[in-house]
């Protein structure tokens, strides 16, 4: 029998990656970033001078890439470590050029149709939070507990900001962030395949005003609740 699995959805900069990885932490289960993995393609597609919307060239890379990803070591400084073809993008992953391409290369279905295998491989024995924006509804429709994790777009970008000052980015304004976390959600919930949604099952949790320790012990209050 399988261990319980906690899916966690929601629009870019809610605060899945935290939340996720503490949760992961409490309950002592496994956690897992799917995002990494759609920006770990996305990364190579730049590094290949690829248009990232030239679906017939994306979709030549993917027969050739290997992901591997470390789940959740807790006390790394990033949510989870990750290699593509045996380079480490841990850091990579997070430049403004992959944020910017990833929602275009993770819309193409050769793309979704890869990751989502290597996703579900990882939740065969449960024991699992993952998040990205298609958990509960492609990737672990059978999870035991579907949180959606939403805030206001003004939370989202202050929080985006203040992410990027600790990685040492060169200052972006708030406008031009919330712009751009618009931009990111339009694609990702306007795609044809597995747009982000809250599932029907999911339990939504607005995260404006409060802590992460708010949010992380209502979550495991929830798994609790779910068992
Ligand atoms: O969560 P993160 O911001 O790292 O995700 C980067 C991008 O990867 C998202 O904007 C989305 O385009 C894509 N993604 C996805 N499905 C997931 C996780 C991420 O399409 N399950």
């Amino acid at each position: 029998s399988r261990r319980p699995i906690i899916a966690i959805d929601g629009p870019a900069g809610a605060g899945k990656s935290t939340v996720a990885r503490r949760v992961a932490q409490t309950l002592d289960l496994l956690y897992l970033d799917s995002g990494a993995m759609y920006r770990a393609i996305t990364w190579l597609v730049l590094q290949r001078g690829i248009d990232p919307q030239d679906e017939v060239a994306v979709a030549e890379v993917i027969p050739d890439c290997e992901i591997r990803l470390a789940a959740g070591e807790p006390g790394t400084p990033f949510p989870s470590r990750i290699w593509i073809n045996d380079q480490e993008v841990t850091r990579a992953i997070r430049s403004p050029a992959v944020t910017q391409h990833v929602s275009t290369v993770a819309a193409q279905p050769m793309v979704r149709q890869r990751l989502l295998q290597q996703q579900q491989v990882h939740g065969v024995h449960g024991g699992i939070v993952m998040e990205g924006r298609d958990i509960g509804t492609q990737v672990f429709p059978q999870a035991e507990l579907k949180i959606f994790l939403t805030a206001s777009v003004q939370e989202r970008a202050r929080r985006r900001q203040r992410d990027l000052a600790a990685q040492q980015h060169p200052p972006v304004s708030l406008e031009d962030l919330a712009q751009a976390i618009d931009e990111r959600d339009r694609k990702d919930s306007t795609r044809r395949v597995a747009p982000l949604q809250q599932a029907d099952d999911a339990i939504e949790l607005c995260t404006d005003g409060l802590t992460i320790d708010d949010v992380v012990a209502k979550i495991v209050h929830l798994y609790h609740q779910s068992l």
